[in-house]
């Protein structure tokens, strides 16, 4: 049967939806700090502008800007538009379209450090009259981490936020966008201290990986399979090898970056949670705090590293495709001196039943051949009988592949009788496309997390103990580099797959780095 058949119902096909009971979210008003940052003109008003669209938002509406620079909500207006056109997943947009949504938005000029600014902000909330406009409030902090608990006592004195877990009247929430915190210690002082102001209940940490459809993917396929689980264990699973490349150097970034590094960028937050879906126990049920308690459980049984198992590096010039890159060392705003990884790999064990002794292999980078984040699970050896007696080691193991981007897809690799009078046995592959089987459509991460904050669904968000969690395991691989100057090796041209101590990593237990073309 081919999809043809399912699509003109000749088939019948199960669909199952877990949302049905869900209503339209109620009206509110979007207040972003940091409105004219380039978050905001990038993904969080283009996000905005395609629920719209699609008719997903809450009916009415508003969105305000908070930001320090002088202009008008024409200006502001003017320059989103720009950016629509530019970063928008459905440009060029019309001005006609634009100008629906546009009467939703508004500019407000205000310093984050200066009271009366949210005074002032509360008289244009409470001016839209309609008393669910003026109630049920989204706070959007597109800011520097140093700038939230500033902006969240001001809220809170200015009457705006309230503290405790349900509040008479409406909604408030708060949105923060990564990093939280720098390590341990900063991420634990930084939730204390938001916790003076807000209850953790009302703060929304974003991950966008977490937005992502394939990333949601990885709990279905997991648990709505009854095919693959029984093999989701250390019985069958050899080691899984987790890939977040990209072909991209820090460009512009390179001041943040310089603070950051690929541990706090990626690992500590994206790498973490694709390991944490891939691998934790099935919640009890779908509700956000089952689901976020089974992934602490999995990132608190996460073995410390030992030094031999992190690898770092930092990208010298170098060519991707027909682009010439130059080295880390030279972008701008970046110290000609830099030790900070633009690379990162880790072997990691998870202390529990289902896991002991796999190693799965983390790694993420910039500058690196391609762009690619996929999930490989990769199977054991058949026993040493019938074709593995004769081939050996060049009889392959099984895997499942889950390629998050792009070319999104599963991908099974299995063993197959090459077709001719030789008997000769190579692996072929098994492929769920998502482009093949629903079309193109890939709404962006931000629109459907920003759609889950509105509607109060923070199963896709991060918990404060989930965030501390990760922070241990990055405070401790970052430990290993303390004081230390990046030798000669852990440098790699741009346009390689990293350091060569990312391979012998893997290497030393019979391991390689499977391709992501494969
Ligand atoms: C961000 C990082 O969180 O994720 C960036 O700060 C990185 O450095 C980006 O480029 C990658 O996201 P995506 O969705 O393009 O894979």
């Amino acid at each position: 049967m081919n999809i043809d058949d399912w699509n003109s119902g000749q088939e019948e096909v199960m669909v199952c939806r877990l949302d049905t009971r869900s209503k339209k979210p109620l009206p509110c008003t979007v207040v972003i700090f940091g409105a004219s940052g380039d978050l905001t003109q990038r993904k969080l008003i283009p996000a905005l502008y395609h629920l719209c669209r699609e008719e997903q938002m809450p009916d009415p509406f508003r969105i305000i800007g908070f930001a320090r620079r002088e202009k008008s909500s024409e200006s502001w207006r003017k320059e989103l538009f720009e950016g629509i056109n530019k970063f928008g997943r459905t440009r060029p947009v019309s001005t006609e379209e634009w100008d629906e949504f546009a009467a939703h938005i508004e500019y407000y000029q205000g310093n984050f450090d200066d009271l009366s600014a949210y005074q002032g902000l509360k008289e244009v909330i409470a001016a839209a009259g309609q008393r669910e406009l003026c109630e049920n409030l989204l706070f959007y902090l597109a800011v520097s981490p140093s700038q939230f608990v500033e902006i969240v006592s001001n809220l809170s004195r200015a009457g705006l936020l309230c503290r405790r877990e349900k509040c008479q009247g409406g909604w408030q929430r708060l949105v923060v966008e990564k990093p939280f915190g720098k390590d341990l210690e900063s991420a634990h002082r930084l939730s204390e201290e938001l916790s003076e102001y807000v209850a953790e209940n009302k703060i929304f940490r974003i991950d966008h990986y977490l937005g992502k459809e394939t990333v949601q993917n990885i709990m279905m396929f997991r648990f709505s399979n009854s095919v693959f689980e029984p093999l989701w264990s250390r019985q069958w699973i050899d080691h899984v090898q987790i890939t977040v490349s990209e072909n991209l150097g820090v460009g512009a970034r390179g001041g943040y970056y310089e603070e950051a590094g690929a541990s706090r960028d990626m690992m500590q937050n994206h790498l973490l949670q694709l390991m944490a879906l891939a691998a934790m126990e099935p919640p009890v049920s779908l509700d956000a705090e089952s689901i976020r308690d089974e992934k602490v459980k999995l990132i608190n049984s996460i073995q410390m590293p030992f030094d031999e198992n992190i690898v770092r590096g930092q990208y010298l010039a170098g060519k991707i495709g027909e682009i010439e890159y130059c080295a880390y060392r030279n972008e701008e705003k970046v110290n000609p001196k830099s030790n900070v990884e633009t690379y990162v790999a880790a072997k990691l064990f998870v202390d529990n039943w289902r896991w002991a002794g796999v190693p799965f292999y983390l790694r993420t980078g910039k500058a690196l051949p391609r762009s690619v984040s996929e999930i490989r699970f990769q199977f054991r050896k058949p026993p040493h009988t019938l074709f593995a007696a004769q081939c050996g080691a060049t009889l392959d193991s099984n895997s499942i592949t889950l390629r998050l981007q792009p070319d999104e897809g599963i991908t099974f690799h299995i063993n197959g009788k090459v077709p001719g009078a030789s008997t000769e046995i190579r692996p072929v592959r098994m492929r769920f496309s998502y482009n093949a089987e629903f079309g193109a459509y890939t709404p962006e991460a931000y629109e459907r997390l920003l759609l889950e904050a509105i509607a109060g669904n923070s199963t896709h968000f991060i918990r404060r103990d989930e965030v501390e969690m990760a922070w241990r395991i990055i405070d401790r691989i970052r430990s290993s580099w303390k004081g230390k100057d990046l030798k000669e090796e852990e440098f790699y041209a741009a346009g390689t797959w990293g350091p060569a101590a990312a391979d012998q990593l893997l290497r030393r237990s019979g391991h390689f780095w499977r391709s992501t073309l494969d």
